[in-house]
């Protein structure tokens, strides 16, 4: 019997496949059409010819681990032990999910906001545990913490949140921080913040990451991706911040899963990391990739709703068509040649307000090919 009946292929594989047999442009999947940093791949090359290619400590290549604990000191004003407190992973849904699993027991709640990111309930059901789902607040995408105080029972283990916001592009600020250091002081919940896009928020906005709250910090996972942060999503490398009591715990199911991860890589970005506008220039760089596009698509029919992060937008076509979304992301890579990803399939019921979420993390080339056949709808 299966152990997740209800999950199918994702709507990634299926989206990216059919871009490919229609030669759309794919502004589906989030990663970028760019080269990343020759100067981190030629660190790799450096590694391994320098012999870094056996096993590193199961925790993570020491430097590295160190480099980490200071850039967390820096951006969010938080010590951590990089001996205890930190795990490199294979990316940052493998630190989401080994946190999920090191914590939940059967019957346990956890609270998900929706529309999320695909892997959370799937990760939250294969442990028994069951999925309390809180909808984000249309069509701003906040979260309601009155409506989240009242969903938690004396099972809820957890709470997943995710900022910058896949797929939405909106972000948490300090008050709704706040809000969730508040409703959870009388209680043993732990947090399981979602941080992967820590590097891209806009409009001098800051990331509020759990690590700058004490509270917050001391009983949760924060989970990262190099993969988002260097424009290498195929590196499949992260890393997750707890504390000791619950990095334990992570570990030993860590130790006997992947154990340790890729070496020259994690030699290779402690070198790149010292350099800090490796990510300084991040924000800058997708927020005028965010600009140029909604730019050049301003006289389509879409209506772009604000992006304050990530690599994504959202866009409302309903004054286009009233077809479901799902029905129009398949006809726009049909016909238009253009992948999308639509809303709908974030969320559990499938709530469907006629919105498709574009990624512009691509080329200036490719995002204004893409305008060409938006503008023609
Ligand atoms: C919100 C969110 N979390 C996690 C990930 C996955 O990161 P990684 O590729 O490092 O596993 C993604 C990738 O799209 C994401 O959008």
């Amino acid at each position: 019997m299966s152990k997740l009946p209800a999950t199918g292929t994702n709507i990634f594989t299926i989206m990216s496949a059919l871009a490919t047999t229609h030669q759309a442009i794919n502004l589906g999947q989030g990663f970028p059409d760019y080269q990343m940093d020759a100067t981190l791949v030629n660190l790799v090359h450096t590694a391994m010819q320098e012999g870094f290619n056996q096993y590193v400590p199961m925790s993570g290549y020491t430097p590295l681990l160190q480099t980490l604990a200071n850039k967390i000191e820096t951006l969010y004003h938080h010590q951590i032990n990089p001996a205890t407190d930190i795990t490199i992973t294979p990316g940052g849904t493998y630190a989401i999910y080994t946190a999920l699993i090191s914590i939940l027991h059967p019957g346990d709640e956890v609270i998900v906001f929706q529309p999320c990111y695909d892997s959370y309930i799937p990760n939250i059901i294969i442990n028994g545990a069951i999925p309390v789902l809180v909808d984000l607040e249309f069509p701003g995408f906040t979260i309601d913490w009155e409506k989240v105080k009242s969903k938690i029972t004396h099972k809820t283990r957890a709470i997943i949140i995710n900022s910058p916001h896949n797929p939405t592009g909106t972000i948490l600020y300090e008050n709704d921080l706040l809000a969730l250091q508040q409703i959870i002081l009388d209680t043993n919940i732990i947090i399981i913040s979602d941080e992967v896009y820590e590097h891209i928020v806009f409009d001098n906005e800051k990331h509020e990451s759990v690590l700058k709250y004490p509270e917050l910090a001391n009983r949760s996972f924060a989970c990262f991706s190099f993969g988002k942060v260097f424009n290498a999503t195929g590196w499949k490398l992260g890393y997750a911040v707890a504390p000791q009591h619950l990095m334990n715990e992570f570990k030993k199911v860590h130790q006997y899963n992947a154990f340790s991860c890729n070496s020259p890589m994690q030699v290779a970005i402690h070198h790149y990391l010292q350099q800090p506008d490796s990510y300084r220039q991040l924000s800058t760089i997708q927020q005028q990739k965010r600009d140029y596009f909604s730019e050049l698509i301003k006289t389509s029919k879409f209506n772009l709703l604000p992006s304050k992060g990530s690599f994504f937008i959202c866009a409302d076509y309903s004054g286009i068509s009233t077809e479901p979304d799902t029905q129009f992301a398949i006809r726009l890579t049909e016909q238009y040649k253009i992948a999308t990803i639509p809303l709908s399939v974030f969320y559990e019921n499938k709530t469907d307000n006629r919105i498709i979420r574009v990624c512009f993390a691509k080329k200036e080339s490719t995002l204004q090919q893409a305008a060409e056949k938006i503008l023609s709808i």
